[in-house]
């Protein structure tokens, strides 16, 4: 069975998508597991990370996103392929990554979001059911599937949960990113009574952009140390991902030439590439297929 991973934070610009990205190329390059990459977010920050602008353009236009999918919802309309719309080489590692995929996003999800709760009406189908009549016959194809959710829990996060059996929160290790925490807790508990099939757990919370000369950062770990303890939360990490320029180059698709993680990432004074060896060697241990 595959392993279904919904990243997730009620807060924007934690780095979810930065995570979610190095993750799915780490455990594709140096761990040799077939990942598939389904973005969840309107803002189509992981497609463009993965394919780049072009490649995007063309596959909105086909009605290859899942865009495409949740608007037949909508308008009872027949245009998503779950086939043709699968990216079968991502990233721009070595070219592309025959054994990392991607279901895309779509800039365009900003307009129908309002009109999601009207799949109800339409369809015979609950509106966080949409994704999971979808891709259900796919999952079994990958060793883990990474979803990149929008900064809230909305219907579309929801149907990212519907399928997941595991949720990873990642955050900034401040006050505000770790604000919304429990909320997003015991809101997925709430969900886990609408689930058919089995429980999605939190699998932890992963630091990020995190700054060791920072006293509120180090403060702020350490009370996230003590809700493990107390067994409010699952488990914290061990693996910090730093705050590192080379993180913002990482997301940019259209630099030619990268053939390996480190020089994607980089390890130079912030040691961006190898947190994400570390991270993705602690997500396996946890994780287990
Ligand atoms: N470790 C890091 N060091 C420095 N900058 C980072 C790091 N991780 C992410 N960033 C930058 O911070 C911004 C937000 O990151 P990212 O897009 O990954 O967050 P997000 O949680 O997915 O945001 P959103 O909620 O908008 O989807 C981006 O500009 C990204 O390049
Ligand atoms: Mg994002």
């Amino acid at each position: 069975m595959s392993n279904v991973i919904s990243i997730i934070n009620l807060k924007g610009g934690v780095g979810k998508t930065t995570i979610t990205v190095a993750l799915a190329e780490f455990l594709a390059v140096e761990h040799q597991k077939r990942v598939l990459v389904i973005d969840l977010d309107p803002q189509t920050n992981s497609t463009v990370a993965l394919i780049g602008e072009e490649e995007w353009e063309l596959r909105n236009q086909n009605s290859q996103t899942l865009h495409a999918l949740f608007k037949d919802h909508i308008d009872d309309t027949y245009t998503f392929e779950i086939d043709k719309s699968i990216v079968r080489k991502a990233s721009n590692l070595r070219g592309g990554l025959d054994n990392l995929h991607l279901l895309p996003s779509s800039l365009d999800f900003v307009k129908i979001q309002d009109r999601l709760i009207n799949i109800w009406q339409t369809a015979l189908i609950r509106p966080f059911d949409v994704l999971k009549n979808a891709v259900q016959n796919h999952l079994d194809n990958y060793d883990f599937v990474l979803i990149d959710c929008p900064p809230n829990l909305g219907i579309v996060t929801q149907n990212g949960l519907n399928i997941s059996n595991w949720y990873l929160i990642p955050t900034i290790p401040d006050h505000l990113s770790t604000y919304g925490i429990p909320q997003i807790i015991s809101s997925v508990k709430n969900f886990n009574r609408k689930k058919a099939d089995g429980e999605v757990k939190l699998l932890g919370v992963v630091a990020s952009m995190y700054r060791s000369t920072v006293n509120r950062h180090n403060a702020t770990l350490r009370q996230l140390e003590l809700q493990v303890q107390q067994g409010q939360l699952t488990r914290l990490f061990e693996t910090k991902v730093p705050l590192a320029s080379r993180a913002a180059d990482a997301t940019y698709y259209e630099v030619d030439g990268i053939n390996t993680l480190k020089q994607k990432y980089g390890n130079a004074g912030d040691h961006l590439y190898a947190s994400f060896q570390s991270l993705a060697e602690e997500f396996l241990t946890y994780v287990k297929i």
